[in-house]
C-alpha cells in the first residue's frame, strides 16, 4: 500500500520505518529541513536500538522516502498517518494545533480517497473535530475517513514493540476504514482491537495513566517498606506473580519521566475536569511522582546536612535507559537542586550527554566515562539503570573520595555493597550497616 506519515519525530519515524519493513511504500514528511536532510543521509535523529539499520535497509529497497514537500508525500497515498507532537499547554491540556495544521494540509492537497489515521496522542473528541476540519477544507471531491490508531511503543524498545506489541487499537466509524487498517497492519501479525473512535482515543490515555498509577503505587509502598523494614523489590516480585497484577511497571525508583506519562496524566486530569469530573486518583499519582523526584537529594542532605562545596557524581541522565531522551528526566530537577545547594556536580551518561549539555545547568561538569565521573567525589547518585552501571564491578566506587552511593534504581544488592564496605542507600530496601 502507499502510505504517507506526517511528522518524523519519535512516533512518526518508528511508524514509517516499521510500515516500510512490512512491505508498504512509505513517504515521511516533516517541516524540519535539517531533520529530513539528516534522515536522507541514512542517519536517525533519535537514539533507538535497531532503528537505523531498518531505516537504511528500507530506504535502499526504495520503500522508504523522506521529504519536506507535502505534495510529494501525499500524492497517491491511500492512507495518511498524522504523527505530529501534541505538547503540554500551560494548563496541562494537550495542544492540538500541529495536528490541526496537518489536517488542513491534507484537505487542501489530496486528490484521491484516503483514510487519515491519527497516531498522535489526542484528547477524546479530537478525531471528530479533525474529520470536520478535513471536510470543511477539502479542495477536491474525494472521500476522507478518519481513524484513531494510538501508539503504545516504548522508547528504547520501540522496534521490538512495533513487531511484537500486545495489540493494535483501531477506532473508526465505518467498514472501509476498518478494512484499510486491517490490510495495512496484517503483516505485523498482532491482534487488532476494533472500537469506536472516542474509545480508542481514551484507551491511549487510560493505558498511560494506569501504568503511571502502578509506578506511583509501588513508590508509595517503597516508602512504607523503608519504615517497616520490608524490601520493595521482593514485595513487587511477590505481588507480580498474581496474574491480575503482573510484574511490569512495579519497579520502585525516583518516579516516572519522559515525553508521555507526565504529559498524558496531566492531560487526562484536564480532560476529566472539562466534563466536570475530578479525577482524584490520578491527581494523587501525579503528586506522588512530583514528590518522588527529589527524594535522593533529601537523603543526601540527611546524610551530609550540607553539600556545599562537595563533589557529587550523577550517573544516568536520560529519563530511562536505552534512550538519549532528556524530556522530563528527573536528572534535570536533581542536578539543578544540587547546584543550588552549592555542590559541584559531575555527570556521566552512556548516550544522553550531548542532549543533556543543552538542557542542564552550565556549571555541571561532564565526564567521559564512569571512572572519571566518580574520581574524587563525596557521593554518587544513580538516576538511570543503564546496563553499564548495573553490570560494573562495584569496586569502581571504592576509588571515590568517600564511597557513598545513593541508588535511585536499585541497581545493586545491598549485601554486596556492604561486603565491599560501600555506604549504600537504595529505594524501599533495608540498609545493611
Ligand atoms: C510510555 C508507555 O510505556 C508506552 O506504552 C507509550 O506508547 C509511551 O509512553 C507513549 O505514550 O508514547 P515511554 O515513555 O517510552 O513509554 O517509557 P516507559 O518505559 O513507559 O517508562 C516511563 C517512565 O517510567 C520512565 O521514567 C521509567 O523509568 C519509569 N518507570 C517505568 C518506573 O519508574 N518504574 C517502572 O516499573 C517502569
Amino acid at each position: 500500500m502507499k502510505i504517507a506519515v506526517i511528522g518524523t519525530g519519535y512516533v512518526g519515524l518508528v511508524t514509517g520505518v516499521s510500515l516500510a519493513e512490512i512491505g508498504h511504500h512509505v513517504r515521511c514528511v516533516d517541516v524540519d529541513v535539517r531533520k529530513i536532510e539528516q534522515l536522507r543521509t541514512g542517519k536517525v535523529t533519535i537514539w533507538e536500538p535497531g532503528l537505523e539499520e531498518l531505516m537504511v535497509k528500507n530506504m535502499a529497497k526504495g520503500r522508504l522516502y523522506f521529504t519536506t514537500d507535502y505534495e510529494v508525500a501525499l500524492e497517491q497515498a491511500q492512507v495518511i498517518y498524522i504523527a505530529v507532537g501534541t505538547p503540554e499547554s500551560e494548563d496541562g491540556s494537550a495542544n492540538t494545533q500541529f495536528v490541526e495544521q496537518a489536517a488542513k494540509q491534507i484537505a487542501t492537497m489530496i486528490r484521491d480517497d484516503v483514510v487519515v489515521v491519527m497516531k498522535s496522542t489526542v484528547p477524546v473528541g479530537t478525531n471528530d473535530r479533525i474529520y470536520q476540519l478535513l471536510q470543511e477544507n477539502l479542495k477536491h471531491n474525494v472521500r476522507v475517513d478518519v481513524a484513531s490508531n494510538p501508539e503504545f511503543l516504548r522508547e528504547g524498545s520501540a522496534i521490538e514493540d512495533a513487531f511484537r506489541g500486545d495489540r493494535i487499537v483501531v477506532g473508526a466509524n465505518n467498514l472501509k476504514a476498518f478494512e484499510m487498517l486491517e490490510e495495512v497492519n496484517k503483516p505485523f501479525g498482532i491482534p487488532i482491537f476494533k472500537t469506536d473512535i472516542r474509545s480508542a482515543e481514551m484507551i491511549k490515555y487510560a493505558s498511560n495513566a494506569f501504568l503511571a498509577t502502578k509506578i506511583s503505587f509501588i513508590n508509595e509502598i517503597a516508602n512504607i517498606c523503608e519504615r517497616v523494614g520490608a524490601n520493595v523489590d521482593l514485595v513487587a516480585q511477590g505481588m507480580g506473580m498474581d496474574k491480575r497484577i503482573g510484574h511490569p511497571f512495579l519497579k520502585a525508583g525516583i518516579g516516572y519521566g519522559g515525553s508521555c506519562f507526565p504529559k498524558d496524566t496531566k492531560a487526562l486530569i484536564q480532560l476529566a475536569g472539562n466534563v466536570a469530573y475530578d479525577f482524584k486518583l490520578l491527581e494523587g499519582v501525579v503528586k506522588v511522582n512530583q514528590e518522588r523526584q527529589t527524594i535522593l537529594v533529601e537523603r543526601l542532605l540527611e546524610r551530609f546536612h550540607s553539600i556545599e562545596g562537595k563533589q557529587i557524581t550523577v550517573l544516568g541522565l536520560s529519563f530511562k535507559p536505552n534512550t538519549d531522551d532528556m524530556r522530563e528526566a528527573t536528572s534535570i530537577i536533581i542536578t539543578e537542586s544540587l547546584i543550588q545547594l552549592g555542590a559541584h556536580v559531575v555527570c556521566y551518561d552512556p548516550v544522553a550527554m550531548d542532549n543533556a549539555k543543552g538542557i542542564l545547568n552550565t556549571e555541571i561538569t561532564f565526564a567521559s566515562n564512569m571512572i572519571e565521573a566518580l574520581g574524587n567525589s563525596d557521593a554518587a547518585l544513580i538516576l538511570t539503570e543503564w546496563d553499564e552501571f548495573k553490570e560494573v564491578d562495584v569496586q569502581v566506587f571504592k576509588q571515590m573520595k568517600s564511597p557513598i552511593v545513593f541508588d535511585g534504581r536499585n541497581c545493586y544488592a545491598p549485601e554486596v555493597m556492604a561486603e565491599m564496605q560501600i555506604e549504600y542507600y537504595s529505594i524501599g530496601r533495608p540498609n545493611i550497616p
